[in-house]
């Protein structure tokens, strides 16, 4: 250990201002009704606590969709045929993409796809071990960007698992269909792991957990937006809170105010009443028809629907 270390400088995880999180995060905060977006809430210690919300038992998601993926295996075996090439959009944990891949007949190649470099080359080698014959194609950037894939072999399947499809409202859901439609072409298929509609008894703890690790989660937003874009929150003003909008059928985690104060974040003051909340993330539950009406607005057709025992999760497979 390094002796000049002092102990508040050794606890602490390394300071980086990044200016254009500075900027995202004063857009959200200074809006009327203030929000963050979602996909910072995902550093390296937020991946960290969602691996461990995927392992609570009053998370169903994870370990409902690993069950229908190890069942649906022989018929999309069949309905897929052999030496497809796989694009798995938002790969982060090579569970899911091993279990596709054993199911399929000779796969041939696997293209990770995902923001996070180091999500992405984890992926791909934690695959390399398993699947020695299998050609690997890591691929960075945003898929909301619309991605230039290499030359695959076909038949090509998109997957695209977890309802990761949840964070995005419906405009950009079928914004982001379209994309992955104009980037896998004629022919394609997508696998799309959607979660479903159902009592808010259910939902709301997979969303407020009593171990609070989902708490954990969303507060680690503000311990990163202290590092890395000049803010001074106090997390221990803050509660996570996860709430059931039934009219837009979706969870919606916020971080409410305890107190009347004010943050500077990057030099700017922001004030909170008591009881106000900063929107953090959401969590869109989508019924078979309402998601393929918007994958049908994006020029998917339904293929094959699959859903667990208990009508928690689906698995969609569509078609270009
Ligand atoms: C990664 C978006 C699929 O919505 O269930 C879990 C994120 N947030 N618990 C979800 C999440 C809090 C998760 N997705």
């Amino acid at each position: 250990m390094n002796s000049t270390t002092t102990p508040s400088s050794r606890a602490a995880a390394p300071r980086h201002f990044d200016p254009a999180i500075a900027e995202v995060a004063l857009k959200g905060l200074r809006a009327p009704r203030k929000t963050l977006p979602a996909h910072l809430l995902y550093d390296e210690a937020g991946c960290r606590l969602f691996e461990a919300i995927t392992r609570l038992p009053e998370y169903y998601v994870t370990r409902t969709e690993l069950a229908l993926l190890r069942q649906l295996g022989p018929e999309l075996r069949e309905r897929i045929g052999p030496g497809a090439a796989v694009v798995e959009y938002g790969a982060g944990a090579p569970a899911k993409a091993a279990l596709l891949l054993a199911a399929l007949d000779r796969p041939a190649a696997y293209v990770p796809f995902d923001i996070a470099e180091g999500a992405v080359t984890a992926t791909a080698e934690a695959l390399r071990q398993r699947f020695p014959g299998l050609a690997l194609h890591p691929l960075v950037g945003d898929f909301m960007d619309g991605i230039a894939l290499p030359e695959l072999p076909r038949p090509l399947l998109g997957f695209f698992p977890g309802s990761t499809i949840g964070n995005l409202d419906p405009e950009a859901a079928v914004r982001f269909l379209r994309k992955v439609r104009a980037a896998l072409g004629e022919e394609a298929r997508f696998l799309v792991g959607v979660d479903l509609p159902k009592s808010p008894e259910v939902l709301v703890p997979a969303y407020d957990d009593a171990a609070g690790v989902t708490a954990a989660f969303n507060l680690n937003l503000l311990h990163r937006l202290n590092r890395e874009a000049g803010a001074a929150f106090d997390a221990a003003r803050f509660t996570h809170r996860a709430v059931w909008n039934a009219t837009d059928s979706r969870i919606e985690m916020h971080l409410q105010s305890r107190q009347p104060h004010s943050v500077a974040v990057a030099g700017v003051p922001i004030h909170f009443e008591a009881g106000e909340t900063i929107h953090t993330e959401n969590s869109y539950k989508r019924s078979p028809d309402a998601f393929l009406a918007l994958a049908a607005q994006a020029g998917w057709r339904g293929e094959a629907l699959w859903l667990d025992p208990e009508g928690l999760f689906s698995l969609h497979l569509l078609a270009a």
